[in-house]
């Protein structure tokens, strides 16, 4: 008998701990429904706003590839490795009236697969609050599972969304107050990686009702300038802006965040996201006190929503169980949080053995 690798999460029941974030996987029903079939455990939709929206002319993702002897480009060239994707897409630029009737699609055909709506608006006034209000109530009456508040978006020009909310602690202590007024559903509120003490931002959403934490967003960055051309590998008339850099390149950044999170936070839920792409990426997550992960990068790069992922994630964590005789994730969550502690904690080699900082042979050994 395999292992039983579903969880309850946020008091959802998952038929297996692997969700696609938001994204252009998630960005349309015929996707999200593909996601499913394939064996997601759970959705985030892209992120659904009532502002219009408009992209950047040209391509909104590329990836950056390493060869063997560490050059970096997006251009394609063989025997290379994925570093990272870097983007500059904004949230969906469908409206929520286009999203509404695919939600309840979605959740006739798969009532029992959890679809989180990712939602977004602003908060410079209570006007712009009430937009977080519509949005929730639209979507939980269109059976969205649960929410997840899009506090990361790294390419907001705009003080009051994005991640330009999600520095502030008081505004995200609002905004998923406000929601919480009327959310019959768990509320997850997704933080950013660009700030300095991420665990303020989190006790901040959880002071506000939230019910999980999510993290990490993509991290600010741009793309590489290319020596021949002297252009931004990305840019549209030679201009470019801050983008979100996500994949291989962020996975030990984004456990870096979230293992201040769980062990500041030990009793709270979290959901981790950055450069998953196998089961042993996933299972940091999991030591760290993650009861979900996500993934988008992984899942663009094969067939746009990921069937060879989820497969491979869930025969990872299957072997992995039955190997180890866990029984579910509970016998393992959470097992290396401890393992995290202030440098001054790291034992020192004794006494003879030490030849000090400045000695350069004690280097070059
Ligand atoms: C092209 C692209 C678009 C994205 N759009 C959204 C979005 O609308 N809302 C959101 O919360 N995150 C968005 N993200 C962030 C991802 O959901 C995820 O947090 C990030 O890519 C890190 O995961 P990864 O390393 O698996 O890519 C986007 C990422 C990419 C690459």
């Amino acid at each position: 008998m395999k292992p039983d690798i579903s969880v309850t999460f946020t008091g959802l029941r998952f038929t297996n701990p692997f969700l696609l974030s938001s994204a252009p996987p998630t960005e349309s029903d015929s996707n999200i429904m593909r996601a499913f079939e394939a064996g997601w455990g759970g959705v985030v939709t892209k992120t659904i706003g009532l502002h219009p929206v408009t992209n950047v002319a040209g391509p909104k993702t590329k990836f950056l590839r390493s060869t063997l002897d560490g050059q970096l480009s997006m251009q394609k060239r063989p025997e290379t490795a994925l570093h990272s994707s870097w983007n500059w897409e904004l949230i969906s630029d469908k409206a929520l009236d286009w999203w509404i009737p695919k939600i309840e699609g979605i959740k006739k055909a798969f009532p029992d697969r959890m679809l989180i709506a990712s939602i977004m608006a602003g908060s410079g006034s209570d006007k712009e609050l009430a937009h977080w209000q519509d949005l929730a109530k639209a979507c939980q009456d269109a059976g969205a599972d649960a929410f997840e508040l899009n506090l990361s978006c790294p390419h907001m020009d705009r003080k009051d969304m994005g991640s330009n909310i999600g520095k502030d602690q008081q505004q995200v202590s609002i905004v998923t107050e406000v929601v919480k007024e009327v959310a019959k559903v768990p509320v997850w509120a997704k933080l950013t990686p660009s700030t300095t003490e991420i665990v303020e931002e989190a006790r901040a959403a959880f002071n506000g009702g939230a019910d999980a934490i999510v993290s990490s967003n993509t991290f600010p960055s741009l793309p590489l300038i290319d020596p021949e051309t002297l252009d931004f590998e990305m840019n549209v008339d030679g201009l470019v802006s801050s983008g979100g850099l996500g994949g291989p390149a962020i996975l030990p950044q984004s456990l870096a965040k979230m293992s201040q999170m769980t062990t500041a936070l030990p009793d709270r839920s979290f959901s981790g996201i950055g450069g998953i792409s196998t089961f042993a990426h996933a299972l940091n997550y999991f030591l760290l006190g993650c009861g979900t992960v996500q993934v988008c990068t992984a899942a663009m790069l094969d067939r746009a929503i990921g069937p060879n992922v989820i497969k491979a994630l869930v025969d990872g964590m299957e072997q992995f169980m039955e190997k180890r005789g866990y029984a579910s994730l509970e016998d393992f969550r959470g097992m290396r949080r401890g393992n995290v502690v202030v440098h001054s904690r790291i034992r020192r080699p004794e006494g003879k053995d030490y030849h000090g900082g400045f000695d350069a042979e004690g280097y070059a050994r």
